[in-house]
């Protein structure tokens, strides 16, 4: 079967066609992303009203040249999985109509998919993991720890208790007058700092061993960063030192529910996922413990497609398909 995948929730329109044939195994035929930095860039963030826009000119286009990689016009597709949430209602409802729209013409089943299961599934477009398996989900809106029981099963065992680690990178790298998205940028420049020269101090939630923070460590920053602190130190060290500070409180929470739940491999997704510090310190503890650390390719890490049509694709496998009258919900939970 061939799935058509729409994703719209923040600022990338995204369109994928994935092939299947059994629940949670697939291959990519195609993944086309239309990404707006440019746009938002000068704003410091994305501004909804400019993204939703955008992505009316952009998602047909998209699709288009999605069909077009897969070698497949939209007569073969076979069924579609839209994100219908969380996200900015603006943008999740220029996916959702467009989904909709294109069912409804070509009569074939519509599923709406939460876009942190997407996140969740997303190892699973180039690996086989066994289920039960733990993961961490880790992006600019999301900090959360999951134990995937099955395909549609999942329990989470811990959450960011303020900023996301994606929008503590972001907020830093904004103070550091990086641009945005930040993450990336400070990957960049902490990989020529040395990261003992500064000291950031690392957060835990208090009887919530399995819980993250990230906002004490950017206010730390932005005292530094303000203050004498950041005077003759290197731009480089202190990106290097907020990176190793952020790792260190990603690293500990996710060993620390490895082993209270016996898990042998731990899917390491979301955009901040295409950090490779975090990724090599990830693996290297993981390691230590007999664990393996599953992660995506950098360009499934952030927002596509191809992840939402994984995670709609064992419910249109199985023949279940949604009302046309589904709403987005700009704060679906799993
Ligand atoms: O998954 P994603 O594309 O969108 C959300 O669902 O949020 O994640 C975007 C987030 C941004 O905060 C961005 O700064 C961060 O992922 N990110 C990174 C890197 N690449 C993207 N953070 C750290 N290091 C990176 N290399
Ligand atoms: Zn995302």
């Amino acid at each position: 079967m061939l799935i058509l995948g729409i994703e719209s929730s923040c600022d990338d329109a995204a369109a994928a066609v994935i092939e299947t044939r059994e629940p949670g195994l697939a291959s990519v035929r195609s993944s086309v992303i239309a990404n707006q930095d440019e746009i938002h860039r000068r704003y410091g963030g994305v501004v909804p009203e400019l993204a939703s826009r955008n992505h009316v000119i952009t998602i047909l286009p998209v699709i288009e040249q999605a069909l077009e990689a897969a070698g497949c016009g939209l007569g073969d597709i076979g069924g579609i999985a839209v994100t219908r949430g969380p996200g900015l209602v603006g943008s999740l409802l220029v996916g959702l109509m467009c989904a909709k729209g294109l069912a409804q013409a070509l009569g074939i089943a519509i599923v709406g998919v939460n876009h942190i299961e997407g996140h969740l599934l997303a190892p699973l477009l180039e690996h086989r993991i066994a289920r039960p398996f733990l993961a961490l989900v880790v992006s600019g809106g999301h900090t959360e720890l999951f134990v995937v029981e099955d395909l549609g099963r999942y329990r989470r065992l811990g959450r960011t208790r303020d900023d996301a680690a994606g929008e503590a990178f972001d907020k830093v790298a904004k103070l550091m007058g990086l641009g945005y998205p930040g993450g990336k940028a400070i990957e960049e420049l902490a990989r020529r700092g040395n990261r003992k020269r500064v000291r950031v101090p690392r957060a835990r939630v208090r009887g919530a061993p399995l819980d993250f923070s990230f906002s004490g460590v950017k206010t730390a920053m932005a005292t530094m960063l303000r203050g004498g602190a950041a005077a003759g130190t290197l731009r480089e060290d202190l990106a290097a030192g907020f990176q190793e500070a952020v790792v260190d409180m990603l690293v500990g929470p996710t060993l620390a529910a490895a082993r209270e739940t016996g898990a042998d491999v731990i899917a390491l997704t979301g955009g901040v996922a295409a950090n490779l510090s975090l990724r090599e310190r990830l693996a290297a503890a993981a390691a230590e413990e007999g664990r393996t650390v599953v992660a995506p390719s950098l360009k499934f890490c952030t927002d596509n497609a191809a992840m939402i049509a994984m995670a709609g694709s064992y419910r249109l496998l199985r023949g279940e398909r949604d009302a046309l009258n589904i709403d987005a919900q700009a704060d679906l939970s799993l």
